[in-house]
Formats: C-alpha cells, structure tokens, sequence
C-alpha cells in the first residue's frame, strides 16, 4: 500500500502457473470494484482456488529456505504471538501451506480465514475482505533468484508474515474493526491516517514482551534486512504507540523505516482502533457493531 487510493496488494499479477483464466476473471472483477459503493462489493467474486498442486519444487525450495532462515532470527525476535500462531496454523518448512489446512486450524480460533486472490486489490476491496475476518491472499512464490525481496507481496509475505496473528483474539478483532472503518471510510483526510495506521502497525509494528522489543509487522516477519534494522539500528526512532501520533506520521515505501511504532499489547491496538472506529462510523452514518 503506497498511500490513500494505492492498490493494498502489490502492483498487478505476477505469471505464475499457479494462475490461470479463473483468476484473470476475478482480477476483472476486483479492477470493477473500484468505484462500486462499499456494500455492494461480492468479496466471493475475486477469490481463485489455489491449485496447489502446481507448485513446483522449486517453489517449496524457496518456500522453506525463506521459512528457515526467518524463524532463525524470529524464534529470538519475533513475538510470541507471531511464533505461537505459525505454529497453531502449522506452517512447516517442509512445503508451501495449503489454505484449506491454514483455515481449518485458524476458523476455529478466531473465526478469520485466509482466501486466493489473483493479486492486486483496489482498497476498498481489501478492507470488505477484513470486515469480514477474511484475509485475501496472494499464492504465488517469488522467484528464486528474487529470494531477498519481492516489491508485490507473495504468498511467503501474506501466509508466513501476516496470518499467523489472526489467531490472536485482540489482533483479529482490531484487523476487522480497522477492515469495517477503511470500508466505510470516504474522507480522504481520514484514508490518508487510517493507511498511515496499518503501515506502522500491521506491516511494521513492533511490541514489547516480557521487556524486549519484538517484531510482528510483516515487512519485519518477512524481511531479514527489515527486521534486523527495525531491532538494532541506531538510525531508527522508536516511538511508543500512540494511535493519534502514528495517523499523523507520513511514512515511505522505498527505503528502511527511520521511524516505528511499539506496542504494550494488542490490547492496546484493539482499544485504541474501536475508539477511531466509532468516531468513524458514526461521521459515515453507520454503527461500529
Ligand atoms: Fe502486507
């Protein structure tokens, strides 16, 4: 996500055979979304189905090399809900997950699901996803040779780096909360912080457990570079979470982040984005419910 009308996924599909005619015509769809009113927009019609089989060797490879040398650094660095997550979801070096096996762990917790999407969705798309506690995804695998870093999100950033904290009770509920208020959200003053929200929180939040400071964004699960600059560098500016601070924080995409957000709890986060959500909902004439 660049900024208030940037597409929250990536910059269009990736070729992939995981991809065929199905997700051209959901992607059709998704692009016609853009300018529909929020509550007529069919998240069903943009979901593809994820021919798992089709995944390469190749694919795993990179799949478990990347799941490898994260865990590494995160079993010291990440949160606790990120590591009991991943592994309540079961994701396993071993082989790309199967959605369908994510879901059936991650349903029962919290009630969030993870679903195909061919790639790029239009903002408001994304956000009738998360209203719904339904988290569309990208399946496709960065090329070996782009191993580093990948500017669109794939399946390595949206299952390993983002689903694992679905299936914690106070993140999810923020998740969807953030998803009802960007959904009904038209002003562009408020679309601007609400996008400011999630960068500095779900794609590169950090929290403090047991008094250290641990990774959770993302861009920090997902990233080696990222995550180890957000924790050690001298160059970056911790800020304590403070939801009115961080909506007033611009941020930018191409480059390390000088400045984070930390978290005391998720706790923290769920209360905070009700509270904005309220004021939201009850300007665009809705109840926050
Ligand atoms: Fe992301």
């Amino acid at each position: 996500m660049k900024g208030t009308d940037e597409p929250m996924k990536g910059t269009g599909m990736i070729a992939s055979a995981v991809l065929d005619s199905e997700a051209v015509t959901a992607q059709a769809y998704a692009d016609s979304t853009a300018g529909l009113p929020a509550d007529d927009i069919d998240i069903d019609r943009m979901k593809i189905v994820q021919h798992w089989e089709r995944y390469t060797d190749i694919d795993h490879e990179v799949w478990g090399i990347i799941f490898d040398k994260r865990m590494n650094q995160l079993r010291e660095e990440g949160s606790r809900v990120f590591l009991d997550g991943a592994k309540a979801i079961q994701l396993d070096p071993s082989c790309i997950p199967r959605l369908g096996d994510v879901n059936a762990s991650l349903l029962p917790s919290t009630g969030w699901s993870s679903h195909a999407v061919p790639g790029y969705l239009p903002a408001k798309g994304f956000f009738a996803f998360l209203a719904q506690r339904q988290f569309p995804t990208t399946i496709t695998v960065r090329p070996k040779e782009q191993m580093e870093y990948l500017p669109e999100p794939d399946i390595i950033h949206d299952v390993f780096g983002h689903v694992p904290l679905h299936t914690d009770e106070a993140f999810a509920d923020f998740l969807q909360t953030y998803g009802k208020a960007a959904l009904y959200t038209d002003d562009p003053v408020h679309t601007e912080r609400l996008a400011r929200l999630f960068w500095f929180t779900v794609e590169f939040g950090l929290i403090h457990e047991d008094n250290k400071l641990k990774l959770y964004g993302s861009g920090l699960i997902s990233s080696e570079g990222e995550g180890h600059h957000a924790l050690h560098s001298k160059e970056v500016e911790r800020r304590p979470f403070d939801l009115e601070r961080v909506c007033s924080t611009p941020f930018e995409i191409d480059h390390y982040q000088p400045i984070l957000y930390v978290l005391d709890s998720f706790d923290q986060l769920r209360e905070a984005m009700t509270g904005y959500a309220e004021k939201l909902l009850a300007i665009s004439g809705r109840a926050a419910a």
